[in-house]
C-alpha cells in the first residue's frame, strides 16, 4: 500500500523545524554528537524527513551507498549481476557494460529502454525465483554480485536471500540495503514515515547468528547503510529448510533487542573504501 503521511500540526511542525535548524548549525559549527540528539529531538514531534536525512550523514558518514556500489561493480567487475528492486535504475546504473544483469521488479520505472547487457524481469522476485533458475538465465554461470533492494520486508528479504545464495558461488558477494535502521519509527513494518527502511535488520540480525559460516557486515552507508554478505553456500539448506519457523520467530524480535548494541548486533562497519576493499579481497577467490 501507497504510503500515505499523517500531516502533523502546525504546532508539532513549527518544533521540529526549530530543532532541527539548531540541528544543522551544531552540524555546521562540527559539533556533530550535539546535531544528531537535536535531529532526534526534532523527529519526536513531526515526521521531518530533513532531520532524518542529516541524522543519516551524521549516523552512517561517508559516501551514499549508490558511490559505494559503484566502487565495488569497478573492483570486482562481476561477469553476472542480479538485482531485486529495479525501481528507475539508479543502482542499475552502476553496472559496468561488460557485466551480464538481471533485474526483477514488478514495477519497474526505468526512464528508458534497459541496457543492453540487462534483461528485466516484471516481477515478484518470489515469481521469479519459482520460474527461472538464474544461473540458467545466466548461460550456466553463478552469480557473482546481487543486490537485494526489493520489498522492505524481513520475510521477503529472507527469502530472496536464500534463493540468491542458492544462485552463487563462494567467491560472490551479495548486498542489502536499508540494513541500518536510524530508529524505531523508520524500523516498522508498516511505513509512518516518509524516510522508511523498514525491517532489513532483522535479516542481518539472523544471519549474524544463525550463519556463523558466512561473513556478514552492516558497511555505515547513508542513508540506511548496506548489508554485505561474503562466503555464501549454495549448498546451504539450515535457512530453506527452517523458513516459516524462523521468520516467525524473527519477526517476533522487538525493535529494543537493538538497543545500546545495534552496531555490534548488525556488524557495522565504517564506510571507508580501504577497509571494504580489504574485505572484498579477504573473501574466498574463484
Ligand atoms: C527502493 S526501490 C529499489 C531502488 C533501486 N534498487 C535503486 O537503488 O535505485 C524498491 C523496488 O522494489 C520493488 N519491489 C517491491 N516488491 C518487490 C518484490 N516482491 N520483488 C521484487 N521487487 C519488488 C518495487 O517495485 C521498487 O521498485
Amino acid at each position: 500500500m501507497a504510503f500515505e503521511p499523517t500531516p502533523p500540526t502546525a504546532d508539532a511542525e513549527r518544533a521540529a523545524r526549530a530543532l532541527f535548524r539548531r540541528a544543522r548549525l551544531n552540524h555546521w559549527l562540527g559539533r556533530d554528537g550535539a546535531a544528531l540528539e537535536l535531529c532526534r529531538a526534532a523527529v519526536a514531534h513531526a515526521d521531518y524527513s530533513r532531520a532524518y536525512t542529516l541524522m543519516s550523514r551524521l549516523a552512517l558518514p561517508g559516501e551514499n551507498y549508490f558511490r559505494v556500489l559503484a566502487r565495488i561493480h569497478r573492483h570486482l567487475r562481476p561477469r553476472t549481476y542480479l538485482e531485486i528492486g529495479v525501481s528507475r535504475g539508479d543502482s542499475l546504473a552502476c553496472v559496468l557494460p561488460a557485466t551480464r544483469v538481471l533485474g526483477i521488479d514488478p514495477q519497474p520505472n526505468l526512464p528508458g529502454e534497459p541496457p543492453a547487457n540487462a534483461r528485466i524481469y516484471r516481477e515478484t522476485s518470489d515469481d521469479f525465483f519459482a520460474k527461472y533458475d538464474p544461473r540458467a538465465e545466466l548461460g550456466g554461470a553463478p552469480v557473482e554480485l546481487a543486490f537485494i533492494d526489493g520489498m522492505h520486508h524481513f520475510e521477503f528479504a529472507l527469502r530472496d536471500f536464500v534463493n540468491v545464495e542458492r544462485a552463487c558461488s563462494r567467491s560472490s558477494v551479495i548486498l542489502m540495503h536499508d540494513c541500518y535502521p536510524l530508529d524505531e519509527r523508520t524500523a516498522r513494518r508498516e511505513q509512518v514515515t516518509g524516510f522508511w527502511s523498514g525491517d532489513i535488520w532483522r535479516l542481518m540480525l539472523l544471519l549474524r547468528t544463525l550463519r556463523p559460516d558466512l561473513t556478514v557486515h552492516t558497511i555505515a552507508t547513508p542513508p540506511t547503510g548496506l548489508g554485505i554478505v561474503l562466503n555464501p553456500d549454495p549448498a546451504a539448506r539450515v535457512l530453506a529448510d527452517n523458513l516459516e519457523a524462523l521468520t516467525a520467530e524473527y519477526l517476533a524480535r522487538d525493535f529494543g533487542v537493538l538497543a545500546g548494541r545495534q552496531a555490534e548486533a548488525l556488524g557495522l562497519i565504517e564506510n571507508r573504501w580501504p577497509a571494504i576493499r580489504a574485505l572484498l579481497d579477504a573473501r574466498p577467490q574463484p
